[in-house]
């Protein structure tokens, strides 16, 4: 729905629906509309629903769902994600419910007889009934991280929702941190809707007083909903280690308040934590007990138990690492993948959900102070917002690709660890290894080299492990640059599953593996390690391959939010790596740890020790 469509036919008319919790144009992306009466005759249909008329406002057409139940035939059924039996464990701060789930989609419930599960989704267990039509099982276990559904964390969720729907998801002007191209450096950026100088200035007092002031620069980005929108970009230099700094950003010609905290780390021990697609908006369409599984959840209401559950996963992973250093994120920041971009009523819309899941994506206070290093996910790759919002180091302004760049490969170090992030939407093997090139020339004496992109091309996830784009083209290209650069470490994401390989090595035009051990710490290994980061948020978490493949060590679907951590330590003289993975909500462990050594190259000399 566009704004302004609707300004059009908006009059001073009151009109009385009877709310109900079916009611899903309530809760819509472009704003609360009532729900129409019953027989009114849909003008206009978008990604949320049907739309009406009546008494010339608009209205949201609520489905009748026995007709659209008693029209489905098992050739019809919504979406399927997943077909496997599962390994979710029930979770005990889960609420219990006996409403008939299925009939969020349309589905009536199966007979109690009836137990033969014919096939089994996120949403639950399916059957077929005596006609052939698909029913929902009761007490199915759901499979995907329905924050409704959390004892523990309701109050704190209630509130939310208040604030989400009256002010977090319209702010598009949160500011991103990203890594500068060193430890010494912060790369800040963000959209304005003023053509003002950006700046940020910084001081080591809570005051501002002596503050150093780094000014940067902006460029006119896109109009929506009538606003028009510019991208900031500014570096800040000059960092020490252990050190507390204050800073405010200058936007739209005001310092902003409060000051913002931001504590740099100790350079021989520091964490990163690195997480799979947050994929932020990706509940839309779920079934969920939040409107008693009376229809399926909104736009809106899928960023915002996403949003919940993104803070959720940033809140709990910073207190396990006890102040991580960076974080890592493997790309599909966003769901929204904008498919009708040359709809002019479509298109609007989802550039529209979009930024509000950007705007989750920034919306965690933990991430003002500890920088994000994010890859460009497919979902992130059909415009150009990911690279006005983020602010990238060491970019590769010029890749083969030039129609449209969503954002680009780049790279960092830190420390003792290089970092080097692809932009993998685009296959181009020149491109990556001339990003290589360049990243180890630029940085040659790190101890470790850490390679970061989207697409799991070691992963054993059903979706898309298996894609001949993925096997063909992006894995031997990679596979070799990472095998003959030493890459010690692959994040991916794409697939959400966790898989972790074994060693990956390149010999005669293909890979090979050497085998790996938890537990165990290496020391020389011959390879590279990859590791398939799952779904952060757990808005989307999809099966993997029960055939054994050669590559692949670990896997797991705990049907669940996880997170890693990259712990680095130097210590007499011997640099130290171990990775593991968890669960956001319990700290369980999913996989690792993993031991790495080495001895501690120059770089540690050139800093003293
Ligand atoms: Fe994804």
């Amino acid at each position: 729905m566009k704004k302004y469509t609707i300004a059009l036919l908006l009059l001073t008319t009151t009109i009385y629906v009877k709310a109900t919790s079916n009611c899903w144009s309530n809760n819509s992306i472009s704003g609360n509309y009532p729900c129409c009466p019953e027989g009114t005759p849909i003008q206009y249909s978008d990604d949320e629903g049907d739309w009406g008329v009546y008494m010339d406002n608009w209205c949201g057409i609520v489905k009748n769902i026995k007709t659209t139940a008693l029209e489905t035939t098992k050739t019809n059924k919504p979406a399927q994600t997943s077909s496997a039996s599962s390994n979710a464990v029930s979770n005990k701060n889960e609420l219990e419910t006996d409403l008939c789930w299925s009939m969020a989609g349309g589905f009536p419930c199966c007979s109690p007889e009836n137990t033969n599960v014919v096939y089994r989704d996120q949403d639950g267990k399916w059957g077929l009934d005596e006609d052939g039509n698909w029913c929902g099982m009761k007490n199915s276990v759901q499979l995907w991280n329905d924050r409704e559904k959390n004892k523990e964390t309701k109050n704190e969720w209630e509130a939310f929702k208040v604030k989400w729907d009256k002010e977090f998801k319209k702010d598009f002007e949160r500011l991103s941190v990203f890594p500068g191209e060193d430890e010494t450096k912060l790369n800040f950026g963000w959209y304005s809707t003023t053509k003002t100088l950006p700046s940020i200035r910084y001081s080591v007092n809570k005051d501002m007083s002596d503050a150093v002031q780094y000014d940067g620069y902006f460029e006119q980005h896109y109009k929506l909903n009538g606003t028009q929108y510019y991208s900031n970009k500014v570096t800040i230099e000059d960092l020490k280690p252990n050190t507390v700094y204050y800073y405010q950003r200058l936007l739209n010609g005001e310092w902003e308040k409060p000051v913002i905290k931001l504590k740099t780390r100790d350079p021989y021990n520091f964490k990163f934590v690195f997480v799979g697609d947050p994929q932020i908006g990706g509940s839309h369409d779920r079934f969920s007990i939040t409107n008693n599984y009376e229809r399926v959840l909104t736009l809106n209401e899928g960023n915002r138990n996403d949003a919940f559950n993104w803070n959720r996963t940033i809140s709990r992973s910073f207190e396990f690492a006890n102040k991580p250093s960076l974080l890592l994120s493997a790309g599909d920041q966003a769901d929204e993948e904008c498919k009708h971009l040359e709809d002019n009523e479509k298109g609007p819309m989802e550039l529209l959900n979009e930024e509000m899941q950007y705007s989750a994506f920034l919306l965690p206070d933990l991430l003002k102070s500890v920088p994000v290093a994010a890859a460009v996910g497919n979902h992130d790759a059909s415009n150009n917002n990911f690279r006005k919002h983020f602010n990238s180091p060491n970019s590769y302004t010029d890749p083969k690709y030039q129609d449209l760049i969503p954002g680009y490969n780049y790279f960092f170090r830190h420390h003792n660890v290089l970092v080097v992030v692809l932009e993998t939407n685009y296959g181009y093997c020149e491109d990556f290894s001339n990003v290589i090139e360049k990243a180890i020339k630029k940085y040659p004496d790190v101890d470790w080299r850490i390679a970061m992109f989207h697409h799991d091309i070691y992963g054993n996830g059903v979706t898309h492990s298996k894609e001949p784009y993925i096997v063909n083209e992006l894995r031997p290209c990679l596979t070799q640059l990472f095998y003959e650069n030493k890459f010690d470490l692959v994040i991916n994401g794409h697939d959400h599953v966790y898989t972790a390989s074994k060693f990956i090595s390149y010999d005669n035009n293909n890979y090979s593996v050497s085998d790996i051990k938890k537990n165990k710490v290496y020391k020389q290994p011959k390879g590279t390690f990859y590791i398939t980061a799952n779904c952060s948020t757990g808005s989307k978490l999809y099966d993997y391959y029960k055939e054994d493949l050669d590559y692949v060590y670990q896997n797991s679907q705990t049907f669940s939010a996880t997170f890693g951590i990259l712990d680095f330590k130097v210590e007499d003289g011997i640099t130290k790596l171990s990775i593991a993975s968890y669960d956001v909500e319990t700290y369980e462990i999913i996989d690792g740890p993993y031991y790495f050594e080495k001895t501690a190259q120059c770089w540690s000399k050139r800093l003293g020790k």
